[in-house]
């Protein structure tokens, strides 16, 4: 299930980083504060689980989160919406997928995975900026698939139609969270109106 997250703060934030004259320093401060307020919200329906403390007046009958969480940058882009979401979430281990999309065939291409032992018990939160023909976002769910991942989400910033349509086609199972759903893919790939190469404008590149 698709869920756009509207939210004037995070309207406001994503508006400072598709302008063209935003530079790194602010575009990664704004990632990085988006990706705080939306783990708010993807976070809403986490499983809790009754646990009897003692505050220093009386016994309580509270809750604590039930499964660990495990948070999935698809690097290198992704890397940019961890630190937000571990502010909010201290206790999430983090695995590594990476992956790179060739510029021609817009395939997806992995270098890297690595992995926590308790994946497939856990909460697994996939990141990544940019949803564009979703083949990135497509392969990472099946990698984390292979490794018994059950309760998965993926997490964007901004989304193309296409690349929602083919996350939902392949991967039901998979809420799919964004800030904003865009017009459509240009005829690169990138998606109009955008942001850009969210991995270059994070990190300097180019
Ligand atoms: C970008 C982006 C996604 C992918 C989206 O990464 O961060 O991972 O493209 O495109 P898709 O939906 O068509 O697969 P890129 O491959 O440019 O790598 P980078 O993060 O290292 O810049
Ligand atoms: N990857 C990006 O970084 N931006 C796009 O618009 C599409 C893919």
């Amino acid at each position: 299930m698709l869920h756009v997250l509207e939210h004037p703060l995070i309207t406001h934030k994503l508006t400072q980083m598709r302008k063209t004259t935003t530079g790194t320093k602010d575009f990664r401060q704004n990632l990085d504060e988006i990706a705080g307020l939306m783990a708010y919200e993807i976070t809403r329906d986490l499983p809790v689980k009754p646990v009897r403390i003692e505050t220093p007046v009386s016994a309580c009958d509270t809750y604590e989160l039930e499964k660990d969480i495990i948070l999935v940058p698809i690097l290198r882009a992704g890397l940019g919406m961890v630190n937000g979401i571990c502010d909010l979430i201290p206790t999430v281990k983090v695995a590594h997928v990476g992956l790179y999309r060739d510029e021609e065939t817009l395939e997806p291409h992995v270098y890297f995975e690595k992995y926590p032992k308790e994946i497939k018990d856990a909460v697994v939160i996939i990141v990544d900026p940019m949803l564009a023909t979703g083949g990135s976002a497509c392969a990472a769910i099946d990698m984390v698939k292979r490794q018994g991942a059950k309760n998965i989400r993926l997490v964007c910033l901004v989304g193309a139609p296409e690349g929602a349509k083919e996350v939902e086609k392949h991967h039901p199972d998979v809420d799919i969270y964004l800030a904003a759903l865009d017009e459509k893919l240009n005829e690169k790939g990138y998606i109009v109106p955008g942001l850009g190469d969210a991995g270059d404008r994070i990190f300097g590149t180019k």
